[in-house]
């Protein structure tokens, strides 16, 4: 082996040397406030094209964002990302079932055909949970059963003999107002919308109008379906390609995206998709700038490695990029490169005032993991230990999650003999309706000291502070016993 002439000094290296602070390194300097905290606009977006009424994402994981936890979360006017250990078809189911959990007009309407039979109508209506089907010959509308229709007739009769032939039907532009006035008048649950030559073009139903009274703040797309993103590895097209007929938004789940053969899969994925790429995970400056420059149609930029509350990643290889450090890192090549890529602060977060942070260097949305593991809404196993409840949360490379083959290309045994996450519980909280409202007023708080009214003032105006060992200690409560750590109370 030959002696190597040109390399770097060390002692340079050490000169310099990044200091990559933490969320638990700093804090917000308060600054001259204009609003009152309630008036503080918490709106951002997500990608390029897809905005958010408040800045949070649920982590593509598979004891975090399954359809339950991404309907709830989009409810709210945040993001769910499906993850993606488990078939392409499971996966695409998921992402179905948040885009059909309402619609300001059904498009892809479930539909049978007059020869069917009831039995083959009332199946299809228990498979997915509706209660009435438009019949339909061909493409054109001639009937409409409903849970009634069928419930009580011979499953072998055909539905043509107990639909409703007269329609109450209507034409494709009608408002919602005036929907809701046919709906009513005429004591219905479903309206189909047909075109010109009477095919079926849609359907209105009286629950979405409900719904919709019901979530005013929903992240929706512009049919009034919720906004739904789904995880996807960039080495696995086909299962791109399936659920880019479904979700808005697709997420590379990688945890080192600087990588060549990664770089040149994701160039592929995203040329053969319609759907906004949300890339990533990358933490540093020249990651964002090489895919910046390399990559066109970035929909967004997933910052941080290491800093999950499952990672061992940089406790093993010591290799990482907190997640503030990365967010500054990476928002600051956006910025010189004039690119309109949003930034989402991943891993890490346990605190409202961890998100403002990661909004002040320049995330313009947080992706979460554990606070949302605790939900109701996760799919992680509800168990209880010495009498309080909890739930499963796992780290997508601890070794069970590993197991199942669909996560193994991102912590791959073939390139990576190692897991990198753990596996333990987390102390149920609840719906994550509870979650999402502590988060967003705690986020408002933060603001409203730091005297931002919205997220881009606060990446103008916001300042930050290092905090010391002392400081820290003297941030939270001090000299006192606590409740919860006394015995007698
Ligand atoms: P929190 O702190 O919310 O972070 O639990 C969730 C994020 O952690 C990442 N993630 C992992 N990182 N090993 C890692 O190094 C893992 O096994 C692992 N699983 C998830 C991911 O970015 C997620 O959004």
């Amino acid at each position: 082996m030959k002696a190597e002439t040109s390399r770097q000094s060390f002692l340079e290296k050490f000169k310099s040397i990044h200091v990559a602070l933490t969320f638990r390194d700093v804090f917000l300097l308060p600054g001259r406030a204009e609003v009152e905290p309630s008036e503080v606009d918490v709106r951002t977006r997500v990608t390029k094209t897809h905005n958010l009424n408040i800045p949070f994402v649920s982590s593509p994981m598979d004891t975090v964002t399954e359809s339950d936890m991404a309907i709830a979360v989009a409810r709210h006017g945040g993001l769910g990302v499906v993850h993606r250990n488990c078939s392409i078809d499971e996966e695409v189911e998921m992402a179905k079932r948040v885009k059909r959990a309402e619609a300001l007009i059904i498009r892809d309407v479930i539909t049978v055909a007059p020869d069917d039979t009831v039995g083959q109508a009332l199946a299809l209506m228990e498979k997915h949970n509706i209660s009435g089907l438009p019949v339909v010959e061909k493409t054109k509308l001639v009937g409409i059963v409903t849970g009634r229709d069928v419930r009580f007739a011979q499953p072998s009769l055909s539905v043509k003999q107990v639909m409703t032939k007269n329609v109450v039907k209507a034409e494709e532009g009608t408002s919602i107002e005036e929907a809701q006035r046919l709906l009513g008048d005429h004591k219905i649950e479903k309206l189909p919308i047909v075109n010109k030559t009477g095919e079926l073009a849609g359907l209105i139903t009286f629950k979405d109008i409900l719904l919709r009274g019901k979530y005013p703040d929903a992240a929706r797309d512009e049919n009034g379906q919720l906004l739904c993103a789904a995880a996807v590895s960039p080495f696995d097209l086909e299962r791109a390609k399936k659920l880019d007929e479904f979700a808005d938004i697709l997420v590379t789940d990688v945890s080192h995206f600087h990588n060549a053969n990664v770089f040149k899969a994701t160039k592929t994925l995203m040329s053969e998709v319609s759907a906004d790429v949300i890339v990533g995970n990358i933490g540093t400056y020249e990651a964002a700038e090489d895919a910046i420059t390399e990559l066109e149609h970035i929909g967004g930029f997933r910052v941080g490695i290491g800093s999950g509350s499952i990672c061992t990643t940089t406790e093993i290889t010591k290799a990482g990029s907190p997640t503030l450090f990365a967010t500054a890192q990476v928002s600051d090549a956006v910025a010189k490169y004039g690119a309109d890529i949003p930034v989402i602060a991943d891993g890490g977060i346990r605190t409202p005032g961890d998100v403002a942070i990661a909004l002040t260097a320049g995330a313009s949305a947080v992706m979460i993991g554990n606070l949302f593991a605790r939900c109701r809404e996760s799919p992680g196993t509800l168990i209880t230990i010495g009498g309080r409840y909890y739930k499963q949360y796992r780290g997508m490379g601890s070794p069970t999650a590993r197991e199942k083959r669909y996560s193994l290309d991102r912590y791959s045994l073939p390139s990576k003999g190692v897991p990198e996450g753990v596996e333990g519980w987390v102390p149920y909280k609840g719906e994550v309706s509870i979650v999402l409202d502590e988060l967003v007023s705690g986020l408002r708080a933060s603001m409203g000291y730091a005297g931002a009214g919205s997220v881009q003032e606060l990446w103008r105006k916001a300042r930050l502070a290092a905090l010391s060992p002392s400081g820290a200690e003297e941030a939270r409560p001090h000299d006192i016993l606590l409740p919860s750590e006394s015995q007698e109370v």
